[in-house]
């Protein structure tokens, strides 16, 4: 049973608490996660790319069960390589990214490239393993990216 205390109570620090000294540091202590602006419509932009990478894993992983590599090569390169995205979008959010976030950003696209080559492969050689290793790969860099920053 708990009774209401009309007062705070000093408590015993427990872990999650310890960094929980004002209301931007305490969220920030919450994930842990660095918070990364980005202006307003760069934001909606690179959300709408980010929901595109999703649909674009979606769509590689179920042309691979299919055994089309031919199909997830180009659809790797529509959706998460470096022609996915708009003009000069990389560039104007480069501006805004702190280097390891960059180098995130970059590793995907590389990463995004490589498996293209080894998808388009596979049509001919039939080693499937290099893209599902490759795929694998590409979407540890989402995860890592995912773990370590967030927009404001
Ligand atoms: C360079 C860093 C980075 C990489 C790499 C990255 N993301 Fe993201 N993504 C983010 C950030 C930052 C957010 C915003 C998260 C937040 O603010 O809570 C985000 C948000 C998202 C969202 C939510 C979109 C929305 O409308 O809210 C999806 C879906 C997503 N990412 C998918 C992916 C997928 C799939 C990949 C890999 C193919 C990927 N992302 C790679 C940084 C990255």
């Amino acid at each position: 049973m708990a009774f209401a205390q009309p007062m705070p109570m000093p408590m015993p620090m427990h872990p999650g608490s310890m960094r929980a000294d004002s209301p931007a540091t305490a969220s920030a202590a919450r994930d842990g996660r660095v918070p990364v602006a980005f202006p307003p419509a760069l934001k909606r932009e690179v959300l709408a790319t980010m929901r595109m990478h999703l649909q674009g894993l979606a769509q590689i992983q179920q042309a691979m069960a299919q055994g089309r590599y031919d199909e997830a090569a180009r659809f790797a390169s529509m959706t998460l390589g470096m022609s996915s995205m708009h003009g000069d979008q990389a560039q104007r959010e480069a501006r805004y990214m702190p280097p390891g976030m960059r180098a995130l950003g970059q590793r995907l696209h590389m990463q995004a490239g490589r498996f293209a080559l080894a998808a388009q492969d596979a049509t001919a050689t039939g080693d499937t393993r290099k893209p599902q290793q490759l795929f694998g790969q590409m979407m540890q860099t989402c995860v890592a990216c995912h773990a370590s920053y967030r927009l404001k």
